[in-house]
């Protein structure tokens, strides 16, 4: 069977970030105006206040210091809250694709292959700007690529589904050479005026190129080894924003389609899951979990990172061997596993072990083991 490879990675970050005390301000200010608004009938009892925010809070339960966003002035408007973005023509590039492409390229240039030569292009990503034409296909124009394009959502886990989807396709011999590119707008779904939850996400788009070990011209590149995928119907972390919408009899209130989670179950529900899928992975392949010398787990909350690299290591894991992103990018949805491969894996020698994982809504999750050429 074709041996296959990642052979480029590529990253788009926005230009503007947020810290946290520049949000907790923003939000504080918010919560303080709406509470004085409302203080008679917090006072009468008939209201609840707005509890407020803290930066210590946000460090500590999640590891969090600043999220990089494609418009701070709008997120940090306590009149708006949300990134204001500019509506643009049908024959215009969509932020979303246009985002992808820049992350694109990159992994391109690093895979020493021309745009020309992709012939299937995945968008995997938790937030799509639209339902069709599909970003992807756009994306294929965009870049000026051959071949077929479609999107995928599996929420924080897509790049991991887009991976083994082209993964498949490249082994099969349907693709010569595929992009998967997760361009992630976490900015436009999250609940900004949510005291839980103000302070999880950030924007940032990523690309990974995938084709045929043999005949790969990168000097960066990594097998796949193998990839694993598994999903568990849960409501934990939910969004019900959709085309629906509209004819529902009853209208949902504006919070109800956007972001929302019960993060302690998701924090104790998801790392076993997804620490089962790493060990039965490793172990499927016959690979000691000591062997795998990097971790490239999804950035949505340094604890959780850190149990599960625990669990799966039987000892703690060093920053060097599960890196970091999310401090600087927060929870960049898919992307960001991607993010700390992109970041963290030039150091690795050849025949060395890392494992990628991305997970998340559904639940879903997924892993791919990764040798360095
Ligand atoms: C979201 C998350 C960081 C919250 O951390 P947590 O420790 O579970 O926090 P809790 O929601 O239980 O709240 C703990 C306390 O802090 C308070 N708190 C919550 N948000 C706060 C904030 N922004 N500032 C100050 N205090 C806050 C709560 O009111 C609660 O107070 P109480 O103990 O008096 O009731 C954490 O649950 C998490 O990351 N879970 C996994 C999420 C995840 O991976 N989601 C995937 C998204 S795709």
């Amino acid at each position: 069977m074709t041996r296959v490879a990642i052979t480029g990675s590529g990253l788009f970050t926005p230009a503007e970030s947020i810290s946290n005390d520049e949000l907790v301000a923003c939000y504080n200010a918010y919560a303080e105006r709406e509470n004085s608004r409302h203080a008679e009938a917090i006072a009468a009892g008939t209201a609840q206040p707005l509890p407020l925010s803290s930066s210590e809070f946000i460090v500590k339960a999640s590891g969090i210091k600043s999220r990089y966003v494609v418009d701070k002035a709008g997120v940090l408007d306590i009149d708006f809250m949300r990134p204001r973005i500019r509506t643009r023509g049908n024959d215009e590039p969509s932020l979303m694709a246009e985002m992808g492409a820049a992350a694109a390229r990159q992994a391109l240039a690093t895979a020493g292959r021309d745009p020309s030569e992709v012939d299937f292009i995945i968008c995997a990503a938790s937030n799509l700007q639209r339902p069709y034409p599909a970003v992807a296909v756009e994306l294929q124009q965009l870049l000026g690529a051959g071949g077929f394009a479609y999107d995928m959502n599996v929420a924080c886990a897509s790049a991991a589904f887009g991976i083994q989807s082209a993964v498949d396709a490249v082994r099969l011999g349907n693709a010569k050479c595929a992009l998967v590119i997760n361009p992630e707008i976490c900015s436009g779904h999250l609940n900004w005026r949510n005291r839980d939850c103000h302070f999880i996400f950030g924007d940032a788009a990523t690309a990974v190129v995938i084709e045929p070990l043999h005949g790969a011209k990168s000097r960066d590149a990594f097998e796949v080894m193998g990839t694993r995928l598994k999903t568990q119907f849960s409501n934990n972390i939910r969004n019900n924003f959709g085309f629906l919408n509209a004819s529902e009899i009853e209208a949902r209130p504006w919070n109800d389609v956007l972001f929302q989670q019960e993060g302690r179950k998701v924090f104790k529900e998801v790392v076993p899951m997804v620490s089962e899928l790493l060990l039965g992975h490793l172990a499927a392949l016959g690979i000691a979990p000591e062997s795998v010398k990097r971790f490239w787990l999804h950035q949505a909350n340094l604890s959780m990172n850190q149990f599960i690299a625990r669990k799966v290591l039987g000892r703690d894991a060093t920053e060097t061997e599960a890196p970091v992103i999310l401090d600087e990018y927060a929870n960049t949805s898919s992307a960001g596993c991607i993010i700390a491969f992109h970041k963290h894996h030039a150091d690795l020698a050849a025949g060395e072990l890392g494992l990628l994982s991305g997970f998340g809504a559904g639940y879903s999750a997924g892993s791919a083991i990764l040798r360095k050429l």
